[in-house]
């Protein structure tokens, strides 16, 4: 009988303590194949599953996934109901797994606007997997940086803070993703080289990594490849190399 060999990874040197994804191409590989956008957004997710997964098992701490932006309204408003839709069921679906894996589930972005069934659901599976610790996932769902900045600043304002005491420590601690650490590592797929209004604060001195694959072809290898090329970058965060 024979059976499904795992393939093997050999460990890596060095590992980045947050990766930031730009899941770019879903609807060009939707195109590609004659199907409606959506399906590739589907497709998109199958994949954040697998991706999830290969961050789990090669010990990436956290990861934030950009899968709504603040500019992602402007799609056509059929676009926009699929996507939400697609969180909700994804939520149900795949909550029960993600719990089991270890994976503690986050939001990053602004609820307000979204329907009250999709926000219980988020609070749910937020809920739910509070406690784990193998990786946090950050879904970053009506996310923008500008807007992250802009609701920092207001909540800094509101709490009176003199001036003079405003540090990057203090923003830090205001942006939703207070307490974790800065993204190392942004990956965007499908050959686009923008930033598109992504962790930009926190990314101040991220490396990035272009793959010209479409998010849902860019599967575990890939995810690999972009981990090992993260360890070959000299990074001197401004200095010079040692
Ligand atoms: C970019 O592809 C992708 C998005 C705007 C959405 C990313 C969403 C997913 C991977 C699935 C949704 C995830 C959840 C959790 C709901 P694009 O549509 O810009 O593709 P294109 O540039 O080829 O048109």
């Amino acid at each position: 009988m024979s059976k499904a060999v795992e393939k093997t990874y050999p460990p890596l040197l060095k590992l980045p303590q947050h990766v930031g994804i730009i899941m770019d191409g879903n609807g060009r590989w939707a195109r590609q194949r004659g199907m409606p956008r959506l399906r590739g957004h589907r497709a998109g997710v199958e994949n954040l599953r697998r991706v999830l997964q290969a961050g789990v098992e090669l010990g990436v701490p956290v990861v934030t996934l950009y899968a709504f932006s603040t500019e992602n309204w402007r799609r056509p408003e059929v676009e926009v109901r699929g996507l939400m839709r697609l969180l909700a069921e994804s939520l149900d679906k795949e909550v029960d797994e993600l719990h089991r894996n270890g994976v503690q589930l986050r939001h990053i972005g602004d609820l307000a606007p979204l329907s009250d069934i999709l926000k219980s659901r988020i609070q749910a599976a937020i809920e739910l997997t509070k406690n784990n610790n193998r990786l946090v996932a950050n879904i970053a769902f009506n996310y923008g940086g500008r807007q992250e900045i802009t609701a920092a600043v207001r909540q800094i304002v509101r709490e009176q803070i003199p001036p003079e005491d405003i540090t990057e420590d203090v923003i830090n601690a205001h942006l939703y993703t207070a307490g974790q650490p800065p993204v190392e590592l942004i990956i965007r797929t499908s050959g686009e080289f923008r930033v598109s209004n992504f962790l930009l604060w926190q990314g101040a001195y991220a490396e990035y990594y272009i793959s010209p694959l479409y998010w849902p072809d860019f599967d575990k290898d890939e995810f690999y490849k972009a981990l090992q090329a993260f360890g070959q970058r000299d990074r001197r965060f401004g200095g010079v190399s040692g």
